[in-house]
């Protein structure tokens, strides 16, 4: 049986780094320091310089990938990035990253599922995998969600901030069993009823119900987990690594605590790194890979959970 095998990671952030303070002050925001902690867990977060484009944020994270799998992008036969602040509205800025690394074969394209788009994109690319129609992905998460902010709207401008995370997949034969090494299963589900309570208004600013959002990602997080725990038999506690979608420290510690993991074992880096969105998920793996916290062999657990609304979770053998 052939499995996805995550080969590399790397990710990319905006030289400019923006505390809580320095946001505030350079926005005129009705916000603080201590709200924005208390609430959130966010300290800072990172800004596309004017001229940079998503693109250019997930060309260098699929760069740091392709280095760290010790491949070069003729090995690889697809690209998908996940995005919900494109460049343009056409074409994908996939194609973009495509060209700019310079692969003029096989394909590429955006998904847009906009915080779960990592779990999605991963989920696609590893079907093409295991079909034996690819065999070697770069799955990217890019954002530059600031340009999609209200900078007069206090409840969403504090949140978010700029970056990508690519991870590398390839196939390599497995025996069908957990030991396997690579994604042993993958969950997605959608629910556009709640379409409103997350979106862009007529001038692309995020309008967002916060409260409701909260609570249908403290539900469908903990009913992906359990699903995904279901589908391939493990127990919490042999879960070495939850790696959430970084959107909000309290939903990171809920879902952590009902899986009975302590906080070691789960990974953070929403202070630093704000919600990215797509690119939440792989910012953290690449955090946690390269500073050796997550190792070969070990199990990986992702979950998110975004705007749609959508969902997904992915258990992965590193
Ligand atoms: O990534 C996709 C998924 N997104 C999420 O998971 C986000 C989910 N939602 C959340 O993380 C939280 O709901 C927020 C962080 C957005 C808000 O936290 P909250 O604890 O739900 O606060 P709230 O919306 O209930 O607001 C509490 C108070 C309000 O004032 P009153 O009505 O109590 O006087 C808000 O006006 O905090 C006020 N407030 C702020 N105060 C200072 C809202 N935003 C701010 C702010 N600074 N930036």
């Amino acid at each position: 049986m052939i499995r996805s095998v995550v080969l590399g990671c790397g990710s990319y952030l905006p030289a400019q780094a923006l505390t809580n303070d320095a946001l505030i002050e350079a926005r005129k925001i009705d916000s603080s320091d201590e709200w924005i902690q208390r609430r959130t867990g966010i300290k800072q977060r990172h800004i596309a310089a004017e001229g940079e484009k998503t693109s250019d944020l997930a060309t260098q994270a699929a760069r740091a990938a392709l280095s760290d799998a010790k491949l070069t992008i003729v090995d690889i036969d697809m690209i998908v990035l996940a995005t919900t602040s494109p460049d343009d509205a056409l074409p994908a800025t996939a194609a973009k990253v495509q060209a700019n690394l310079g692969m003029d074969h096989g394909f590429a394209f955006d998904v847009q599922a906009v915080c779960s788009g990592f779990v999605y994109a991963l989920t696609i690319a590893d079907n093409f995998i295991r079909l034996g129609q690819a065999r070697h992905a770069l799955v990217i998460g890019a954002e530059t969600f600031s340009r999609l902010m209200d900078w007069n709207d206090r409840t969403t401008s504090v949140l978010f901030g700029d970056g990508a995370g690519a991870v590398v997949i390839g196939a390599r034969e497995g025996q069908g069993t957990n030991d396997d090494q690579g994604i042993l299963s993958t969950h997605l589900h959608s629910d556009g009823r709640q379409y409103d309570l997350l979106h862009t208004d007529e001038s692309r600013c995020v309008r967002m119900n916060g409260k409701e959002v909260f609570r249908h990602a403290v539900i469908n997080l903990a009913s992906v987990v359990d699903e995904a725990l279901e589908a391939t038999g493990f127990k919490p506690e042999e879960i070495d690594w939850l790696v959430p979608h970084q959107a909000n420290q309290r939903i990171i510690d809920g879902t952590g605590k009902k899986l009975g993991l302590p906080a070691e074992r789960v990974i953070s880096t929403v202070a630093l790194h704000a919600n990215t969105s797509a690119a939440s998920i792989p910012l953290a793996l690449a955090t946690a890979v390269l500073d050796g916290r997550i190792k070969r062999g070990q199990i990986v657990l992702l979950d998110a959970m975004g705007a749609g609304f959508t969902w997904g979770a992915a258990v992965i053998r590193w």
